[in-house]
């Protein structure tokens, strides 16, 4: 690790975090299920999006709850995003309602679920089963971005970060913010997705190519859809379609919008030109063995 990434121990810690298998985790994350993966009753048609956060989560759970209601847009219009789609590791104090646990037993299959942990946390058994996992990434210079808006927007969860992007920066290469290293996190995703029929999307190809991702992930699902059905849920789930939502751009983000900027290369206004530089020395080591590559413009 470049030593211009180097963190003061002390510097900001999420309060009430805790580290499990090495991956840095904050107190809305349920342990007893971590501890004990074999409790999620998992079904084999159960479908999963999994993502490092802030990587276009959201957009793709719209897309394919669309999609799996054929482009019928009433469930998707019944309740908040939140609330339609359980968050399986999800178990936040001040929105009971929102426990992903409890909330995937009350919905009907097929089920589609969200989940941001790493590989090696996620229940083993939903992949011995095969269920149908599609995974989104984006380059991680916006992914950061994103997410230290995301950590001032919600201080119920992350608590008061108080410091500048720089230091979160330092935050997110050493792997101290939520959910971890997003270079383990992706790349352990990756690998499993390519090798095992998954679908692995990239934020970038999907803002290029919008209509192509929905065809996509309903060929996925084996949802034959006309291309009238295609372009009425591409265009639902446009970014200026989803920000006027109530249902999704919800309210309850402390004062802030959680649909914020949705652009690629955002993080030009952020990395100075040497962080930016070490930046890329960190990427470049630590992709070295992957085929995976991003856009980030
Ligand atoms: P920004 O903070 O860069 O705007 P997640 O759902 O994984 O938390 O990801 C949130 C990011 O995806 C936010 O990025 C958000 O604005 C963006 N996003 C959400 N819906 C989008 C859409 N329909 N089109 C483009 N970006 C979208």
């Amino acid at each position: 690790m470049a030593d211009y990434f180097k963190l003061n121990p002390e510097y900001y810690q999420v309060p009430w975090h805790f580290t499990f298998k090495g991956v840095y985790l904050a107190k809305y994350v349920r342990k007893d299920t971590l501890e004990r993966p074999e409790l999620y009753e998992i079904k084999s048609d159960d479908i999963f999006v999994v993502s490092y956060p802030k990587s276009g989560t959201t957009w793709t759970l719209e897309l394919a709850q669309l999609i799996m209601n054929k482009g019928d847009p009433t469930y998707s219009e019944s309740e908040s995003h939140f609330d339609r789609i359980p968050f399986i590791e999800f178990n936040p104090e001040r929105y009971p309602k929102r426990n992903g646990f409890t909330a995937m037993q009350n919905i009907e299959s097929p089920r589609l679920l969200k989940s941001h942990l790493p590989i090696h946390l996620f229940p083993p058994q939903a992949l011995q089963m095969g269920c149908k996992v599609i995974f989104v990434a984006r380059n991680p210079k916006d992914t950061v971005v994103s997410y230290y808006h995301f950590y001032q927007a919600l201080p119920s969860l992350y608590g008061d970060y108080k410091g500048d992007f720089s230091g979160y920066l330092k935050l997110f290469v050493n792997g101290q913010v939520v959910y971890g290293d997003w270079f383990d996190h992706t790349l352990g995703w990756y690998n499993y997705v390519e090798e095992n029929n998954g679908l692995f999307l990239k934020y970038e190809d999907m803002k290029k190519n919008p209509s192509e991702t929905t065809v996509k992930i309903a060929e996925y699902l084996n949802c034959d859809l006309s291309d009238e059905i295609i372009d009425e849920i591409t265009g639902r789930c446009s970014f200026a379609r989803m920000k006027m939502s109530k249902l999704i751009n919800f309210e309850e983000v402390e004062g802030r919008p959680f649909l914020r900027k949705g652009a690629v290369g955002d993080w030009k206004n952020y990395f100075t030109v040497s962080e930016n530089e070490a930046f890329d020395e960190v990427y470049n080591e630590r992709m070295k063995d992957s085929r995976l590559t991003f856009d980030w413009e």
